[in-house]
């Protein structure tokens, strides 16, 4: 194909030629090995802004559109390893009576899927039109995953990079997450760019670069665009895979944890109130802790499981028990270790097809700055039963006590 050799030669893809490409993948007119061809060129060469701002708009018209609504305030994260924040965020707001809506994706590499997360609770995702807007008519709240309609491009192309090794792609990324939320209507968008070891972005040059292009793409679209720069070298939370995500998520919304996962929450239900609000961001702030503390938001999450057909049960699954080799304190936690082997246990897609086992998944009982002594548990392992020595690799463990860095490292207005 001329296209490809063109990119083959690093030479500018015209909007046509990156049309002819993308929409010959979606009408299966290209296979899935060209394809991966064309994912892993871009990967190696990039594309210019011009590029992925024609892509943006090639992903936006594969499917149907909704107007822009300035009211409505939607988030994404670009994913990372024990990412629950949306399973938190969202019925913070909708207790305080924000109308909330947002499309989530499937598990992508060893980072976790929102969408996973819920149907390993039996909550349905695949909502017709109806099902959606009454959920939101009775609860404030709606997740639901990204229709056939909406982006069907990015839906497709998604799959295969989750496969193909070709998820890391700035240009990719950036055409990937505007596209659906510029189709979604969302007026005003909080993106959480995760930082670190276990995240699609690895350092906070290549994070600057990826929310300088979404906050231009937005600006093209007319869209407000805000980008918080997260640290996700650890992972978030204690819990990885996703019932036991789901465990972790209702212990923040009963108010019965603190730390990282609490804190990036409350920070992002802030943002996102006073967009939709107009108030300022300390009175949004006592707010959001307030229905934290008196149980509303965990009303909210219980009201919505129920109406989608959800419930809670008890994990299932083998449990090992890995522990220390030495004793200090927690320095590190490497996510991608901890992603994989979560992945490995069964929470994740190895392949395409794979079936997840949701009770599957790591649960971190020492976690950073905590202090260990040599034969203390450090975290269990839940599901098959895998070669987990690599799991030590994960833990760093140091004499001296570290310092505590603040999980936000900036925010990009
Ligand atoms: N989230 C998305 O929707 N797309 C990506 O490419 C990465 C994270």
């Amino acid at each position: 194909m001329n296209e490809i050799d063109k990119l083959e030669r690093k030479e500018k893809l015209s909007y046509k030629e990156l049309d002819n490409i993308f929409t010959g993948y979606l009408n299966n007119k290209i296979d899935d090995d060209e394809m991966t061809k064309v994912l892993k060129l871009i990967c190696k060469n990039g594309l210019s802004n011009e590029e992925t701002i024609n892509l943006t708009d090639i992903f936006i018209k594969s499917g149907e559109t909704f107007p822009m609504n300035i009211s409505f305030v939607d988030k994404h994260s670009t994913g990372g390893v024990g990412d629950k924040t949306t399973l938190i965020v969202l019925p913070i707001l909708a207790s305080l009576g924000v109308r909330i809506s947002k499309m989530s994706g499937k598990a992508l590499g060893y980072t976790g899927g929102t969408i996973d997360k819920l149907n390993s609770i039996g909550v349905k995702t695949d909502l017709s039109k109806k099902e959606f807007y009454d959920a939101i008519d009775k609860t404030n709240m709606v997740i639901s995953s990204q229709t056939a309609d909406l982006c069907p491009m990015d839906k497709k192309v998604y799959a295969l990079r989750d496969v193909t090794g070709t998820t890391k792609s700035i240009p990719l990324i950036a055409a990937s997450i505007m596209s659906k939320k510029i189709a979604s209507g969302a007026g005003k968008i909080l993106i959480d760019i995760k930082v670190g070891k276990g995240a699609l972005i690895e350092n906070k040059k290549q994070a600057m670069e990826l929310a300088s292009l979404m906050i231009e793409i937005g600006k093209k679209y007319d869209r407000r665009v805000i980008c918080m720069l997260t640290r996700m070298d650890n992972p978030l939370g204690d819990n990885i895979g996703n019932k036991l995500e789901i465990e972790e998520v209702i212990d923040v919304l009963k108010n019965k944890k603190q730390g990282n996962l609490r804190t990036l929450t409350i920070e992002m239900a802030t943002i996102m109130y006073t967009l939709n609000k107009n108030v300022s961001k300390e009175r949004a702030k006592s707010m959001v802790e307030h229905v934290l503390d008196n149980g509303s938001a965990y009303k909210k999450f219980e009201e919505y499981v129920k109406l989608q057909g959800g419930s809670f049960e008890k994990i299932d699954a083998d449990c090992t028990e890995i522990t220390s080799l030495k004793s200090g304190y927690i320095k590190s936690i490497n996510s991608r270790i901890i992603g994989e082997t979560s992945m490995l246990l069964g929470a994740g897609r190895v392949k395409k097809n794979s079936k997840i086992n949701y009770d599957a998944g790591v649960v971190l009982i020492k976690n950073i700055g905590d202090k260990v002594k040599k034969g203390e548990v450090i975290c269990r392992l839940y599901g098959k039963s895998i070669d987990y020595n690599s799991i030590y690799k994960a833990f760093h463990i140091s004499k001296i006590k570290p310092i505590k860095k603040n999980i936000i490292m900036k925010i990009i207005d």
